[in-house]
């Protein structure tokens, strides 16, 4: 669902000394949301639960980095204090709707007036949100937001396209984009597209009690994505259908915890049983971010994807 208005496309700019916080800031989305603020010279507090990997983010102009856990609140009162908005992101991972609940209450607690909800929503037609773990803990936690009196927005982007790295041993090894997909299309987004829209919502009013739902700007056959992979990498890729049995071995064998693997195989699933990917670029249009497209990510990453540089979730 998305409830915005096309016609609405000037934003008031953020009111002086408005503090804004990130979560999640050392991983994909939060650590493109803190870099985005750096960018524009716009200060920033970054909540990370390991400091040892935030020495990118203490590099950043204007950022604040603090520690802390959501799960345990005691950790966030020094965190929360004086806050105004929340950019509230965690892993997609089976504590999420308890991290999130419980960030939501301490932030209650703290006086904060606005949470930013990091959600997400399949680019498949039709998708069923009870056939994946994380869809179903995204739902559950807006209705606990919904129902908390917090001021809320939310961010409903699709597949990251930078989920496309965890393929990068297999490109490798073997020039194969290996997933469970058939033909079925996606419309996967650059997170520094969804940054750009979280900044603009995170610095501008008028965004209380919106949803704003966004895809990337191609509906892919992952044929279609191991050929910008090819062309960006400058050798072959080629696509190759794989059983979710075999797809759920391979990553059990790269180290994926058995839940989080099974968890995906319901997710690759629906997407085959499906089949079609819907392009929404409202959001894009919405705030004036200029939709980047796989092949242009895939040329941007081509140094990762020749697996020449380790992904880490700060790439240029
Ligand atoms: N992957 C996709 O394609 C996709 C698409 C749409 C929406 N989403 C949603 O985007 C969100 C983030 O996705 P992700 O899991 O892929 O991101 P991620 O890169 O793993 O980032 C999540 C960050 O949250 C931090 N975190 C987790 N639990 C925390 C806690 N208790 N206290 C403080 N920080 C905590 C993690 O810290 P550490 O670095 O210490 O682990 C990590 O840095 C999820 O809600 C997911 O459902 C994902």
């Amino acid at each position: 669902m998305v409830h915005i208005c096309n016609h609405h496309l000037a934003f008031p700019e953020q009111k002086e000394g408005v503090m804004i916080l990130i979560t999640g800031a050392n991983g994909r989305p939060g650590s493109a949301a803190v870099r985005e603020f750096a960018r524009h010279g716009t200060p920033v507090r970054a909540l990370v639960r390991d400091p040892k990997k935030a020495d990118d983010l203490r590099a950043l102009p204007g950022v604040d980095v603090r520690h802390g856990d959501m799960l345990w609140p005691e950790t966030l009162e020094s965190v929360l204090d004086g806050v105004d908005r929340v950019l509230m992101i965690s892993s997609a991972g089976p504590q999420m709707l308890e991290t999130q609940c419980t960030f939501i209450d301490a932030a209650i607690r703290a006086g904060v007036g606005h949470i930013v909800k990091f959600s997400g929503k399949d680019s498949i037609d039709g998708f069923d949100n009870e056939k994946f773990r994380s869809s179903r803990s995204h739902e559950q936690i807006q209705r606990y937001l919904f129902a908390s009196g917090m001021p809320w927005t939310v961010l409903q982007p699709s597949q990251f396209m930078q989920v496309y790295f965890e393929e990068v041993p297999d490109i490798v090894r073997s020039g194969e984009l290996r997933l469970p997909l058939g033909d079925t299309t996606l419309a996967p987004i650059d997170v520094e597209d969804i940054a750009k829209v979280a900044y603009a919502v995170l610095t501008t009013s008028g965004h209380g009690g919106r949803t704003y739902t966004m895809t990337g700007p191609d509906a892919l056959t992952m044929a279609d994505a191991a050929r910008h992979i090819s062309d960006a990498i400058g050798k072959p890729v080629r696509y190759r259908d794989v059983t979710s049995e075999e797809k759920q071995r391979a990553w059990i064998q790269a180290g994926y915890p058995p839940p989080r693997a099974s968890a995906f195989v319901q997710l690759f699933q629906e997407r085959k049983r499906l089949g079609r990917s819907t392009v929404d670029l409202t959001t894009h249009q919405h705030f004036g971010v200029e939709p980047t497209t796989f092949a242009e990510f895939a040329r941007r990453n081509a140094d990762i994807f020749r697996g020449a540089t380790d992904y880490t979730v700060t790439p240029a």
